[in-house]
């Protein structure tokens, strides 16, 4: 792989931009880096998904699919690609990511950590990411104060799965009821149904563009009916999370524990 390009690349927000992300829980930008370096990480990304790197340590595995099926993966994930390339923290995007998500939250940059995700959706057959709040997947013991910055490597359209948000509903007064895709908890992704999506707002944009969106921001993305990918890094940053009085009540991520602990026990060889 060739170096990353260290080329700076800054990027601020506006009044209005600050504003609206604040009052409506998303934030659609036109650049978030360079055209250079959207090239670089176009080949870390494809490094990881074509060697499946940390498929053993559950590091690799499709999101909308059972845990560690055979078949056709509909939205292969890779986690924490920053611990095998850890030139990501230094990048353009990773800096401007991390600089405006502490603007949008009104937090000192020091208070503000984060790291990433990326998700395919494979040309042709991605499947959707439902509706859900990121929250959901978090710690129900926590309070979080956090965002996700979504930066897509190719261009996201109505058809290859931009980002629709539904404004404001990251006023939410707690993290909604979810459950997992197909109701089997086996399966990662999440979905919620307390949701009405004709108030959705689609945002779609350019390869190096990006979308910010609060953690109870409720969000949705098309299956990719395009005849190209649609690579998407995805940074979340959040402040330290403060404990709450009492965990809050979030069955989905009792049953996914449960479930794959007795995948577990079944795949371990009995003495
Ligand atoms: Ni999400």
């Amino acid at each position: 792989m060739r170096p990353r390009p260290d080329a700076e690349f800054d990027v601020t927000l506006t009044d209005e931009q600050l504003a609206h992300y604040r009052e409506q829980g998303y934030l659609s930008i036109d650049r978030i880096t360079s055209d250079e370096e959207v090239e670089w990480l176009r080949e870390v990304y494809d490094h990881l998904f074509s060697n499946r790197v940390g498929e053993e340590e559950g590091a690799y595995f499709d999101l909308g699919g059972r845990r560690a099926h055979g078949g056709k993966e509909v939205l292969p994930q890779v986690l924490g690609p920053e611990r095998v390339f850890p030139e990501l923290r230094e990048t353009s995007h990773f800096r401007n990511a991390r600089r405006l998500s502490a603007a949008l939250m009104e937090l000192p940059l020091d208070d503000v950590n984060g790291g990433g995700h990326m998700i395919l959706k494979p040309a042709g057959y991605g499947g959707a990411t439902p509706w859900h709040q990121d929250e959901a997947y978090w710690s129900p013991a926590m309070l979080h104060a956090g965002l996700s910055v979504w930066l897509p490597l190719d261009p996201a359209t109505l058809d290859s799965g931009c980002l629709h948000f539904i404004p404001k509903s990251h006023l939410s007064e707690d993290v909604l009821e979810h459950r997992h895709i197909d109701d089997d908890p086996l399966v990662h992704g999440l979905v919620t149904d307390h949701v009405d999506a004709s108030q959705a707002v689609a945002c779609p944009i350019d390869a190096g563009g990006a979308t910010f969106h609060h953690c109870r921001t409720l969000h949705y993305a098309a299956p990719n009916t395009t005849n190209r990918e649609r690579r998407a890094y995805i940074t979340v940053f959040s402040a330290q999370p403060t404990k709450r009085e009492a965990p809050a009540a979030r069955p989905w991520i009792d049953a996914e524990a449960e479930a794959l602990a007795k995948l577990e026990s079944l795949a371990r060889p009995q003495s």
